[in-house]
């Protein structure tokens, strides 16, 4: 089922958005509250098609969770050794970080299960997860040659190691700490930069032992179980994105972005827009379940082309398309390099933005690693396509806000995935009249 929707360039740009719950977080809020022994109260968590596919996993494996109003739920926690074998195929649907967090878990647990996910999830490299695990003496196997999803796991001891990631991946990162709760010893996780750090903030809030040097991180097996933590979850910057960028490059534009996460590992774009010119100023900060949150003012600004690349990479990785977009807009060039991983997301993003910002009339140059952009171009209104990737669609959308003419968004449903009502609140500041099943 595709839904089709038209985005036209609204007058001016200003309100107030809330963005919803924080997608990473929530996740981690279920899965780690899970394991713990205890009931956790998780509130202004993200009610999207990735965190139910994790709610209904952890539901497989026999956890208790409730849902006593919208956007709150009670995780009641028996502890790691209470999960059960579950009776059916685990489906992550399209969420990488519900199938690689949970064969971290699962990889320790003396039991049989077998996780899946759509069409685009069995598509993205599984191998990553399955050789450092398999390192650990878990027994995790996967199709083509162990790359691929379905994987199979079945629990096996567990030894604590080393390891060196070869790319800077929190889903990694968070899947080799979870499976070193079951450790006989330490496990230790470096890599390259460092990823986002939800994970160990948690697991540290839980009572584990979490010890950060530079890019690496140890987690030593409690000798109990987790405490539960509750949580209120921020707001997405990964989301706040989409109207940060599209307020800075409205002409007329000036908008409140309220209880946005801005843990550091998640900022790179806010470093970026700013490095370009951008105008936006973080007011009200404080701290909320363990992390940083504040309101972004964001006000139309000129922008200069960047180039972004090492460290910043992992730091904005999500919002990287929205980043080239930007450049279309700005004066000069701009290249972003080392981005190889945009190659195995939902879609291959550097592909799927290339064609998005060239229906547009954007001069782009793909690369392997990344995509170099002209600046000084104008949008024009296109008929586009979302490839069933969330991020592509609401650029594909901001696009369309900036443009002239008329944009149609075709595949629109696939916001569902991280902002279920995203086309609503698009309507809610003019851009388009429609409204589309979440
Ligand atoms: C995520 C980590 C990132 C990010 C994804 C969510 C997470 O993926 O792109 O949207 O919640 O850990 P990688 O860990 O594969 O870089």
């Amino acid at each position: 089922m595709s839904d089709a929707v038209t985005v036209r360039r609204p007058d001016t740009l200003r309100g107030t958005i809330a963005v919803p719950g924080d997608k990473s977080i929530t996740h981690r809020a279920l899965i780690l509250n899970a394991l713990a022994h205890g009931e956790a109260r998780i509130e202004r968590m993200l009610d999207a098609a990735d965190t139910r596919s994790t709610l209904a996993c952890l539901r497989a494996l026999g956890v208790r969770i409730e849902q006593p109003e919208p956007g709150v739920v009670a995780v009641h926690g028996r502890g790691r050794a209470a999960l059960s074998e579950p009776d059916d195929v685990l489906d992550c649907g399209n969420s990488g970080t519900t199938m690689r967090l949970l064969t971290g878990v699962l990889a320790g647990l003396p039991m049989l299960a077998v996780l899946t996910g759509d069409g685009s999830l069995r598509r993205r490299p599984m191998d990553r997860i399955v050789r450092p695990l398999t390192a650990m003496g878990a027994d995790v196997t996967a199709r083509a040659g162990g790359t691929l999803p379905p994987l199979v796991v079945r629990g096996a001891p567990l030894r604590g190691v080393r390891i060196e990631t070869p790319v800077a991946s929190a889903q990694v990162k968070s899947a080799l700490l979870l499976a070193g709760l079951a450790a006989d010893g330490p496990t230790t996780v470096v890599e390259p930069a460092r990823s986002r750090d939800h994970t160990e903030r948690l697991l540290g809030a839980m009572g584990a032992r979490i010890e950060v040097d530079g890019t690496a991180v140890t987690v030593t097996p409690p000798d109990g179980d987790l405490s539960p933590v509750d949580v209120t979850v921020p707001g997405d910057v990964s989301t706040a994105a989409v109207w940060i960028v599209a307020a800075t490059l409205h002409p007329d534009a000036e908008l409140l972005l309220t209880g946005v996460g801005v843990n550091p590992t998640r900022t790179g774009l806010l470093d970026v827009l700013r490095e370009m010119g951008a105008d936006i100023e973080l007011l009200e900060q404080r701290t909320s379940g363990g992390e940083p949150v504040a309101d972004l003012l964001v006000r139309s600004a000129e922008l200069h082309g960047v180039e972004v690349s090492g460290e910043l990479v992992p730091r904005a990785i999500d919002e990287l398309p929205l980043v080239a977009l930007a450049g279309v807009l700005a004066d000069g060039q701009t290249v972003i390099r080392d981005a190889a991983e945009l190659r195995v997301k939902e879609s291959d993003r550097i592909t799927t933005m290339a064609a998005v910002l060239r229906a547009f009339g954007a001069r782009v140059e793909e690369r392997p690693d990344g995509i170099a952009v002209e600046g000084g171009g104008r949008l024009h209104g296109a008929r586009i396509g979302s490839s069933g990737d969330h991020r592509l669609a609401m650029m594909g959308a901001v696009a369309g806000m900036l443009a002239d003419g008329e944009t149609v968004i075709e595949g629109a449903e696939a916001v569902s995935v991280s902002y279920p009502e995203f086309w609503t609140d698009l309507g809610r500041v003019g851009a388009t009249s429609e409204a589309v099943r979440g």
